[in-house]
């Protein structure tokens, strides 16, 4: 069996947690391969509403496994919360969930040198959602890191100490007031509260898994766009969002990777700093962003609002190697007279169709516009009712970017969403 990959393709948040609580009908396995709390992803079945932040989008359904992969990065207070959380709604959490003994720890001092790291960079600040991220990355390709396989280790504390200490040394180039103990108590609290989840080799299980033809869904966080290495750098996030990231995060090998659905937005967002060349800062971004309720899962904060743009979708789709497409939140667009795409670019003035490696180059989008469909798209279920300006929209995109949209999704619910027959 092989490994099928879920992955964001543009600046995160287009709905990878629905689509994944979704999906996870038919994959009795999924495994977070990266990110960390800074990802926000939502869910919601009839009356339930829930924001998941380390824990897989699976977890919901009955008999299924979820991992949190060793690519992932761990922060135990929020860890306890969320699984508190999810207790509260019957949910049988130590019996689904297990993670890698690889995953990396993030500590109270990793989120104080996130939060003076940012403020030192004053107006080119990254917009970093404050959750200690990049510094637990750091730790880790610096090779002084925690994982969760230490925490059984009788020198933890003693390790804990030692890595404290580090960052307490590295925090005196910032002038940044703060308290070395902040939450540490509530942090150790909460690793003991850990102790009572199976910590695994999870590279072992995973293949394990594939090798007796185990369905597994491996579930990205964040959006290709932000991702280290081919993300709008430094706008980005600290680990490998694209789909080798999957390979990276569980330890598995990439010709054993199958179906990479890629989701995307029928529109753009953005949230914290950096490049985003359809923005539209109008009445027409407002109404995107208050029929698409785009404020952060995990932050609030409100998210920048553009339209489509064909250039950064075919490119993530080239960096990942998408196999299916799955289109969200068309459902926001009801109301448009027009829906515009970018298809090209002017950089620094000349016509390109590529990201260019400037990040600061000035890019002015050529667009293409389509009329609008007018019509409430939230309630239907089949796709032969799906108006005929809506489905041109779609075959657009199919043909610029030769890869089939195989799921529409029309809502937030899982209910609201159309699986397309091959
Ligand atoms: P994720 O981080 O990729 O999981 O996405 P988020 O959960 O951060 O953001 C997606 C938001 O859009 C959430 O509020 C979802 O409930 C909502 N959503 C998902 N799919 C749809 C859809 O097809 N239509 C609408 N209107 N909302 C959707
Ligand atoms: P999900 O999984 C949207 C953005 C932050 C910031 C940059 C770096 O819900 O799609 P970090 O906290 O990683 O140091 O922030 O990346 N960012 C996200 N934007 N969705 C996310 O996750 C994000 N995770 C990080 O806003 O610009
Ligand atoms: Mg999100």
């Amino acid at each position: 069996m092989k490994l099928d990959v879920v992955l964001g393709l543009q600046w995160g948040d287009e709905g990878k947690g629905k689509i994944v609580d979704v999906l996870a009908d038919t994959y009795p396995v999924i495994a977070r391969f990266q990110g960390g709390p800074n990802a926000g992803h939502s869910l919601n079945f009839g009356d339930t509403k829930f924001v998941l932040h380390s824990i897989p989008a699976g977890v919901f359904r009955k008999n299924t496994i979820n991992i949190i992969g060793s690519g992932v990065v761990l922060d135990p207070i929020i860890f306890r919360t969320e699984c508190m959380d999810i207790e509260k709604l019957g949910v049988p959490i130590r019996e689904r969930l297990k993670i890698s003994k690889k995953t990396h720890l993030i500590l109270p001092t990793h989120r104080i040198i996130d939060a003076a790291s940012e403020a030192s960079k004053g107006k080119s600040k990254i917009g970093s959602t404050l959750k200690g991220i990049g510094p637990t990355y750091m730790d880790k390709t610096g090779r002084n890191g925690l994982r969760v396989g230490d925490i059984l280790a009788t020198d933890f504390i003693e390790r804990f100490n030692a890595l404290k200490t580090k960052h307490i040394s590295f925090l005196k180039q910032f002038d940044f007031q703060y308290d070395p103990d902040q939450n540490e108590k509530e942090w150790l609290d909460a690793i003991e509260y850990m102790k009572q989840f199976e910590f695994i080799d999870g590279e072992y299980v995973i293949n394990e898994f594939l090798d007796k033809n185990k369905k597994i869904l491996a579930e990205g966080a964040q959006g290709s766009m932000l991702d280290i290495d081919f993300g709008s750098y430094p706008f980005v996030t600290s680990s490998s969002t694209a789909c080798a990231g999957a390979c990276i995060g569980l330890g598995v090998a990439p010709s054993k990777i199958g179906r990479v659905y890629g989701i995307f937005k029928a529109y753009c967002t953005r949230v914290g700093s950096g490049p985003f060349p359809t923005e539209l800062n109008d009445s027409v971004g407002e109404e995107l962003r208050q029929r698409g309720f785009e404020f952060g899962a995990t932050t609030g904060r409100p998210r920048r609002t553009g339209w489509l743009d064909l250039i950064a979708l075919k490119y993530a789709i080239m960096l990942s190697g998408v196999t299916e497409l799955i289109m969200m939140k068309a459902d926001v667009l009801d109301t448009f007279d027009t829906i515009k795409v970018a298809t090209g670019y002017k950089v620094n003035g000349e016509y390109s169709e590529h990201v260019p490696f400037d990040t600061y180059a000035e890019i002015e989008p050529v667009y293409k516009e389509f009329a609008g469909w007018k019509k409430d798209l939230s309630q239907i279920k089949k796709e032969e009712n799906l108006p005929y300006e809506f489905m041109k929209y779609v075959k657009f995109i199919e043909e610029e970017t030769k890869v089939p949209v195989k799921i529409i999704s029309l809502g937030p619910d899982r209910e609201q969403t159309i699986i397309r027959e091959d």
